[in-house]
């Protein structure tokens, strides 16, 4: 084992978040979430961020959050907020920053675990499902190829999930 970070990239609700604390745990690492620290360096959640400076202000504090970790963070597990990934600059300082796993679930097991929530300002609105949809169809195919390896976790226990993540840094 090597001291290059993972990285997390997925969808709202793919278990970045709750997979990469555990992760971290597994490896020894520390944990950090992109969207924590941006909540943390600006003083306000990301909704508020959203409505007060608007999505491109953050996803400018994104890159330039990204960009910061690169350059400092080492043996950590890195959870990344879903839209990460989508810009190609994002892309590439994500693969420089360590190895890149995206977590896939599928649209439906996305919309359990999602369509309650009240702080994801990209779900606000009726439609839920057919947001999700959408924004997964667009998405997925960004993610794979952001990505050094899948992982589906549909229907996974955490410790499935962390044995596949430890297989594939193993063998790399
Ligand atoms: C976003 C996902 C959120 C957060 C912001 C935008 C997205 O993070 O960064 O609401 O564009 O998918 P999570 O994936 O942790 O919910």
């Amino acid at each position: 084992m090597d001291n290059k970070n993972i990285v997390l990239i997925g969808f709202m609700g793919s278990g970045k978040t709750s997979v990469g604390i555990k992760l971290a745990r597994a490896f020894d690492y520390n944990f950090i979430d992109t969207d924590l620290l941006i909540e943390s360096d600006y003083g306000a959640s990301i909704s508020n961020i959203f409505n007060e400076k608007g999505e491109a202000a953050f996803r400018e504090m994104e890159t330039a959050l990204l960009k910061r970790i690169v350059k400092t963070v080492k043996s950590t597990v890195i959870a990344t907020g879903g839209g990460m990934p989508l810009n190609k600059e994002n892309s590439k300082l994500l693969k420089m920053a360590g190895t890149v796993i995206f977590l896939r679930a599928s649209k439906e097991t996305t919309y359990l675990r999602i369509s309650g929530d009240t702080n994801r300002p990209l779900l606000a609105g009726d439609d839920k499902s057919t947001r999700i949809g959408e924004l997964i169809d667009q998405r997925y195919p960004i993610y794979v190829e952001a990505s050094d390896h899948i992982i589906d976790t549909d229907n996974k226990s955490f410790y499935e999930i962390i044995k596949e993540v430890e297989q594939f840094i193993l063998i790399r």
